[in-house]
């Protein structure tokens, strides 16, 4: 089974989809490792709930980022961890880790990138741009991570209408949904050309 490591930062909705759709289809893999910014957040209790093991991993734990990141590749390796997978994890990854999984590590995105990624553009701060930008849509892509914030190859992208009086609010849970099912899919079609 390919063993998945999740990094998330908050409510985790979409580490629940995968673990469901994990759970309902035949996709061989199986998450092993919820990795966080936070102690507490809704995808640890999740983790917590489920027994899947978490770290809890900050910068501020070490002397130096080398250090942060050398000690993120160790768990990592230790939990022998096949595949990474970005899930509302609001940090930017250490180039270290990054290149550990070359090729092996996804993010999903809020907005159809290239558009409305990089530095700043993160949750809700997306939503407002795309809205201020008079987008007709909007929607959510999965890529893989390289060095470059939002940069990587594009997987699987997805896109939701903005409609006529869209707040950022709605627009964001409109996305989500749609997030929803995206990554699942793209989980399973980065598993498949894995296995080809
Ligand atoms: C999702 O919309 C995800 O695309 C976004 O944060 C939300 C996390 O929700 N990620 C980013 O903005 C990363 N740059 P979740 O914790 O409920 O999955």
């Amino acid at each position: 089974k390919t063993r998945i490591a999740v990094f998330c930062s908050g409510g985790g909705s979409n580490f629940k989809s995968i673990y469901r759709s994990i759970a309902e289809k035949p996709l061989n893999a199986e998450i092993v490792l919820c990795l966080s910014n936070r102690s507490q957040c809704g995808a640890m209790e999740f983790a917590h709930e489920q027994g899947i093991a978490t770290v809890h991993i900050t910068e501020k734990q070490f002397d130096s980022f080398d250090e942060f990141a050398d000690a993120m590749v160790t768990r990592l390796k230790d939990a022998q961890i096949d595949v990474v997978l970005l899930a509302g994890y609001m940090r930017k990854v250490p180039d270290a880790v990054v290149r550990a999984f070359p090729e092996r590590m996804l993010n999903i995105h809020p907005a159809l990138l290239p558009k409305f990624g990089g530095e700043g553009m993160y949750g809700i701060h997306v939503h407002s741009a795309v809205i201020a930008a008079g987008e007709k849509e909007s929607g959510a892509t999965v890529h893989f991570v390289n060095e470059e914030y939002d940069k990587g190859k594009i997987l699987l992208q997805r896109a939701v209408p903005v409609l006529q009086g869209d707040t950022p609010e709605i627009l964001a849970a409109r996305v989500l949904a749609c997030e929803h099912q995206l990554y699942p899919d793209a989980l399973e079609k980065l598993l498949a050309e894995q296995r080809s």
